[in-house]
């Protein structure tokens, strides 16, 4: 075993004083740990459905192996998943997608990644949601990018005030994320303050992350896609796949669609880093995406049900408020009144 503290001095490269983390896996292996010692755990920490992945999706999967789908595949993904996750956001974003603008990865974060590493150059600016899913700001970090927050309003279900985000953007703006129904709050865009982000982008050359991983889990109304405002599909990187809808977290596949120039760069960097995405999974996302829906409206009403349950009982508890969710499975307590910090584990009052 090699002792902690060895004789040669580890020396890390600087960037990686600037990489964040995500803590919900932290907690993770806490409650695992935990777990392993014979606790009973209640999971409240991982972004993950509790549900399986549909009977017919895992079917396929099996199907694949056994067809020998076990070998590498495209960098890009397979044509047959290309094709199938073209014809969906054509069809549920009112655009025209081709498979040559997909590219398949390993979840929805690495779509984060490389369109970070692809297009935000040293002290170039990105506006992100705050609060928001951390990754955004550890890798916009990471790449040397200065990250911009915009602040999410919890008076007004924890939309943005676009009278603040005129004036983040400048000169240096090369890329605004947004997260609709949005990691931690449950708070979503509505289609007019879509369409007003645009307008406030208007021609300038910036471009827009849209991680739409919750879509099929918005509670109520139809999700709008900034790829569907007229004139941004060229400026609209689209984040989405399997994970959540499916409850496929553990597979490791998501996408990207985006103009086909950048979707090429995005599979340069997928060559560089994991050569391409698990073939047998990628057929079982084409499962996914052509098999019975049901799993996922059912999974949608469930989590809904759940957080008006969860949501008032978090009401009940001295010094905590919460906000109704509009979608995912996220609920954003407000525990200001109790004098602790986020941190901090204590016992309520209540
Ligand atoms: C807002 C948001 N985007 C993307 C992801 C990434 O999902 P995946 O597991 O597919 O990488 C998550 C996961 O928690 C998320 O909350």
């Amino acid at each position: 075993m090699i002792a902690q503290g060895a004789e040669h001095e580890l020396h890390l490269a600087r960037r990686m004083a600037r990489l964040g983390t995500e803590t919900a896996f932290e907690v993770l292996n806490k409650a695992r740990a935990l777990e392993r010692q014979g606790k009973s755990i209640i999971h409240l920490e991982i972004g993950e459905p509790d549900f399986d992945t549909p009977a017919n999706v895992v079917e396929a999967a099996v199907e694949a192996l056994r067809k020998g789908y076990t070998h590498y595949g495209p960098s890009a993904g397979l044509p047959e998943l290309r094709q199938a996750i073209a014809e969906e956001v054509s069809r549920t974003r009112g655009v025209e997608v081709s498979p040559d603008e997909v590219a398949v990865v390993p979840g929805g974060k690495p779509i984060m990644f490389f369109t970070m590493l692809a297009l935000v150059e040293d002290g170039d600016e990105v506006i992100y949601p705050n609060p928001g899913f951390p990754i955004y700001e550890s890798m916009i970090n990471y790449v040397g990018g200065k990250a911009v927050p915009i602040q999410l309003h919890e008076e007004r279900d924890f939309a943005l005030d676009l009278a603040e985000l005129e004036p983040l953007i400048n000169d240096r703006t090369r890329l605004i994320i947004l997260n609709s129904p949005q990691n931690p709050t449950g708070g979503i865009l509505q289609r007019r303050e879509i369409e007003q982000i645009a307008k406030i982008i208007g021609d300038r050359n910036i471009m827009v992350l849209s991680d739409e991983i919750y879509r099929r889990l918005q509670f109520e109304g139809e999700p709008f896609s900034m790829m569907s405002v007229l004139g941004m599909q060229e400026r609209t990187i689209l984040l989405d796949g399997f994970s959540k809808t499916y409850a496929m977290t553990g597979w490791r596949i998501g996408y990207g669609v985006m103009r086909p120039d950048l979707a090429a760069q995005i599979t340069r960097l997928m060559t560089n880093s994991n050569s391409c995405t698990a073939s047998f999974t990628q057929m079982a996302g084409v499962e996914a995406l052509h098999g019975d829906q049901s799993p996922v409206s059912e999974m949608c009403a469930e989590f809904h049900r759940r957080s008006e349950f969860f949501v008032a009982g978090l009401n009940r508890i001295t010094g905590f408020s919460c906000r109704m969710p509009k979608g995912a499975f996220y609920v954003f307590p407000n525990i200001t009144a109790t004098g602790w910090s986020s941190r901090a584990s204590g016992r309520c009052a209540a």
